[in-house]
């Protein structure tokens, strides 16, 4: 059958590898894909978020199951129109998307099903807002409600940051709409994980775990980005903490959305904090992290695809399950220079045959482009070098190994990536 992936960075590039491997797919189709994704898969010039040329695209070519990667298609409804035109789609319907498209609508399921996350209130008044930030104990965390790329949380260290932030988000409207309510939550201590699992809207097939690091530069220094590189496993999360996201948030969640009429279908995402020994919700998105979904589908034994297809299909993945390598595995993005703020772009790329070439290396790419038989960047964060090996410390070496041979102008990449798990 023919497999559509909707997205074009280092995490729809993973799923495209991925996909391409089962026995099931004879072609993988990517809309618009990027400049690495071309080789292992067939790109099409269709932007993401452009539904209607996407459905018509499925329906000439007579693609089986669509995927897709990013949030702002499901939060548009792109799974609604695909449904309601009988196309095969993996991912949640708009109204389970608000879970990742509203803070608010988040906070508030996660209250209604006594899910552990941080106490919080919601504003769309910014005089109240101002006045909750004056009369709190602690410096909060503001929190823009809407989709705003990644840029919309500030973990404020004062009163006065916390008051900046609220004047930038509902008065300058930073991140317009989005903006229009704000979410003040208690700050949280803990070691943070993401916890990505796969739900029919009853069932739950639980993913590996894995960590990201948002900051810059090295020591968790610098400005967030959207992630500089991931590993998987995450030692903090262990079999105790396994077993409590998924019984007091993962079944929670679901069962709360279906007492609202929502039927949860596709990946969901569980940013959690924690804190001696017990996990709080920071956040949901209804999608696989990037980079997190690199290691995670490298680590991945067998195929995902049936299970992605009965899903789609609206069955039952109850007696379904996945597998994973216990080899661990760690994605290094190389990023161009000047991000997350102005970089340059058309900067070509060398070193990227040799570093593949090493055992045990994938090279995903996520800004790049082909200009004149030549990959060039065209993005923030560039490529997602992602190995595995027979243990963290050997992944890491091999992963590093490969990241050196790769140059460009202007690249930087962390080099602490699974650091924190070495350490434990
Ligand atoms: N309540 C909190 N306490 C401490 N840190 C937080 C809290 N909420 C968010 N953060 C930090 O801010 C980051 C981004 O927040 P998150 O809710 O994941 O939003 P988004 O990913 O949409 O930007 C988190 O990964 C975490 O590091
Ligand atoms: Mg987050």
């Amino acid at each position: 059958m023919k497999v559509l992936v909707i997205g074009s960075g280092g995490r729809e590039h993973s799923i495209c590898w991925k996909i391409g491997q089962s026995s099931l797919v004879d072609q993988v189709f990517c809309a618009p894909g990027n400049g690495g994704i071309a080789q292992d898969a067939v790109c099409v010039d269709i932007t993401a978020t452009d539904i209607a040329s996407l459905i018509s695209y499925v329906k000439k070519n007579n693609i089986s199951l669509s995927v897709v990667g990013p949030e702002a298609p499901l939060v548009d409804g792109i799974v609604d129109a695909f449904e309601s035109e009988g196309l095969k789609v993996f991912g949640p319907t708009k109204a389970a998307a608000a879970l990742e498209g509203s803070k608010a609508f988040a906070k508030n399921i996660m209250k209604e099903s006594l899910i552990p996350t941080a106490a919080f209130g919601i504003f769309n008044d910014h005089k109240k807002a101002s006045q909750f930030i004056k009369d709190s104990q602690n410096p909060v965390v503001v929190k823009a409600d809407g989709l705003a790329a990644g840029k919309g949380v500030i973990v404020a260290s004062t009163k006065e940051e916390a008051l900046c932030a609220i004047d930038d988000i509902m008065l300058k409207k930073a991140f317009g709409d989005a903006g229009a309510k704000v979410v003040l939550e208690k700050r949280l201590a803990g070691e943070e994980a993401s916890f990505i699992a796969i739900t029919d809207g009853s069932h739950i097939i639980p993913m590996a775990s894995s960590q990201d690091h948002k900051r810059a530069f090295d020591n968790d220094e610098g400005p967030n980005t959207g992630g500089m590189g991931a590993y998987s496993p995450a030692p903090v999360v262990d079999s105790q903490i396994h077993g409590r996201v998924m019984d007091e948030v993962l079944y929670p969640l679901i069962a709360g959305l279906k007492k609202k009429g929502i039927i949860y279908k596709g990946f969901i995402y569980a940013g959690i904090m924690i804190d001696e020994k017990k996990p709080s919700v920071l956040e949901f998105n209804v999608r696989l992290g990037d980079p997190e979904t690199q290691p995670l589908l490298m680590r991945l034994k067998g195929d995902m695809v049936p299970v992605l297809m009965e899903v789609a299909n609206g069955g039952s993945i109850k007696t379904m399950t996945l597998e994973w390598h216990d080899d661990p595995s760690i994605c290094v993005v190389i990023a161009s220079g000047g991000y997350p703020g102005n970089y340059e772009k058309g900067k070509p790329i060398s070193g990227l045959d040799e570093a593949g070439k090493i055992d045990g290396v994938k090279v995903f790419h996520a800004g790049t482009k082909k200009q004149d038989g030549k990959i060039v960047t065209s993005g923030g964060r560039v490529l997602g070098v992602t190995a595995c090996g027979i243990d963290i410390e050997n992944a890491i070496k091999k992963a590093y190994e490969a990241t050196s041979k790769i140059s460009f102008d202007g690249s930087f990449y962390r080099k602490d990536i699974g650091k924190k798990a070495l350490e434990r």
